[in-house]
């Protein structure tokens, strides 16, 4: 979600060898593939289009699987592709196990997982648990009549009085959550859009339906899923209203906290038994989820005891909004020191929320501050996941006028809410038109100006491109053991403007320094036997190949990764 609207355990198993006479030996099991993977999030609608009529597709992913591998991509996450009305753009699933004709067919995704499994790239899928599309055969079922045998998979209720919705919850997506349904007289719950009703987990036929998903996209080869909205799953059974807050919304309601819609215990069980599910294969299947819980604590939660989710997003770090070392120093800490000692899942952008590049930029030194927080995603130790095109600067590209809007919270919310449709745009391939794309005349969204100057042709060929920062950072990710899997520790004591850390695996130790101000700084790190240090990447690029650690200079926004000896 926009902000304005919003919104493993280390597998190191030790094993005791309990054989007579040996002595105890200590075994570790190999980290699972995902601890060390860079995620790629694919909006499959703006990645390529392969036919012509401006959507992006399956074949276009396929066809960019180098690209990927180049760039130092280890699994991608498409967002849905399932068969849909496409009323929240593949959100409101109609068939969970199909893939929609206008991405391609079954043969393609079958060919897509092959062709990245060659490449070692694995595929993550989108799980939308909370809701289906009121066009889902369930749901059509569950609306025909009060005695159906599908009318408890959906949460159906009385009004309160004759015109009264039976509680004050509102849609995320703005006004009530409640929609009358004139056949039954009975009202459906929906915590996202109209058309999306919420599933009633409470009801045990829900789970066994939901999990034979999981189990066809598993025999189909995929590595995990991304569990959509997770902390909706469940409501107060009593209905009670929410309390309200002071002010209104963008779209003109009472604002009010979601008290009785999110975050139950329950949540946790399901996720459990989720987890059991993908455990039953082999190759360390990841559930990934959207969790934009409001704190540490709620975050911790999703872990589990090892057996929920391995890798819950971490929302607070992606929705800081300012470049601010001290909030980025205590939100790492809080995160790294969790109690669960689960791995972290960093990002700063997806298809939800405006891009980075806008929301960090100020306006003068953008492209500097696209290289530092590329810098904080790709260093830090956890699992970082990337949106298309952040590797390019692409921007937020907001629609003009509320005729070319295509997301649904964007035409409810004009012009305050203007949805989603900037940060949606299509991959910017090369400087042409048409972004190499598409071959249609009209993309299914604009291609936005800042194609000219901001897209891989171009961007490869300038050493000192956004994309060839990536680049030298993602391979440096892969090359450095400390930077792969060293452990993190804060090492700048309480500086206002510099957050540097060290990242340590044996006896390699790397120092990440990166100031957020638009002034130069320095900064003495005491490192024990150091005195200078071996420069791996420096932004603004710098001429001296090694920096002296106790009076560490930085440019503004400037970043320096070296190795201590
Ligand atoms: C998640 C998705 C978002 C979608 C919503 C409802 O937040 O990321 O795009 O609109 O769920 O499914
Ligand atoms: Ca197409």
């Amino acid at each position: 979600m926009k902000p304005s609207l919003r919104t493993c355990f280390a597998a190191v198993t030790i094993t005791i060898s309990a054989l007579a006479h040996a002595a105890p030996a200590v075994q570790q099991k190999a980290d699972p593939w995902w601890k060390h993977a860079v995620i790629y999030e694919i909006y499959p609608r703006s990645f390529q289009d392969s036919n012509g009529d401006g959507v992006g597709d399956i074949n276009g992913i396929a066809s960019r699987l180098d690209y990927l591998h180049d760039l130092g991509i280890d699994a991608i996450w498409i967002t849905p592709m399932y068969p849909s009305p496409g009323i929240d753009y593949g959100y409101d699933i109609s068939d969970y196990t199909a893939i929609d004709p206008e991405y391609g067919s079954m043969a393609d995704f079958d060919r897509l997982v092959a062709e990245a499994k060659k490449r070692n790239i694995r595929v993550i899928m989108d799980y939308v648990i909370n809701h289906t599309s009121d066009q889902h055969p369930w749901f059509k079922e569950s609306r025909s009549s009060r005695t159906n045998p599908k009318r408890d998979w959906y949460i159906w209720r009385d009004g309160k009085a004759p015109g009264q919705p039976p509680s004050n919850w509102q849609s995320w997506f703005g006004h009530s959550a409640w929609q009358y349904d004139e056949k039954t007289k009975q009202y459906y719950y929906h915590y996202f859009y109209v058309q999306q009703p919420d599933l009633n987990w409470r009801n045990p036929q829900v789970h066994v339906a939901m999990e034979d998903v999981l189990r066809f996209w598993m025999n189909k080869g995929v590595a995990g899923f991304r569990i959509d909205a997770v902390s909706r799953l469940y409501e107060d059974p009593g209905l009670h209203d929410d309390p309200y807050a002071p002010g209104t919304n963008v779209y003109g309601d009472r604002n009010i906290i979601h008290k009785y819609t999110d975050n139950y215990p329950q949540v946790n069980d399901v996720l459990k038994e989720l987890r059991r599910v993908v455990d039953k294969y082999p190759g360390d299947p990841v559930l990934v989820t959207e969790a934009d819980e409001p704190n540490i604590t709620e975050l911790t939660k999703l872990y589990g005891n090892g057996d929920e989710v391995q890798l819950p997003m971490d929302f607070q770090i992606a929705d800081l909004n300012k470049l601010s070392a001290p909030g980025f120093r205590k939100l790492f800490n809080e995160v790294e020191n969790n109690t669960a000692h689960g791995q972290p899942e960093y990002f700063f952008s997806n298809h939800d929320q405006p891009r980075q590049w806008d929301r960090y930029g100020d306006g003068v030194h953008n492209d500097q501050i696209a290289k530092l927080m590329a810098t904080l995603l790709l260093t830090t130790r956890g699992t970082p996941q990337m949106y298309y095109g952040e590797e390019l600067g692409m921007r937020t590209t907001d629609p003009a006028r509320v005729e070319d809007v295509h997301d649904p919270i964007g035409k409810l919310g004009w012009p305050k809410e203007k949805g989603r449709d900037g940060e949606r745009t299509p991959m910017q391939w090369t400087g042409s038109k048409d972004a190499g794309f598409t071959t249609a005349q009209k993309p299914w969204l604009p291609i936005p100006p800042s194609v000219s100057s901001y897209n891989v042709e171009s961007e490869r060929k300038d050493p000192n491109s956004i994309f060839n920062a990536y680049k030298r950072l993602l391979s440096l990710r892969k090359t450095e053991p400390a930077l792969r899997d060293g452990s993190y520790r804060a090492i700048d004591g309480d500086d206002p403007n510099i957050f540097a850390f060290l990242r340590q695996s044996g006896s390699s130790r790397v120092v990440v320094a990166l100031n957020m101000s638009s002034e130069p700084h320095s900064i003495a790190l005491h490192l024990s036997g150091a005195q200078h240090a071996e420069v791996l990447y420096a932004s603004p690029a710098q001429k001296q190949q090694s920096v002296p650690v106790q009076t560490l200079s930085l440019e503004p926004f400037g970043v320096v990764i070296a190795k201590l000896p």
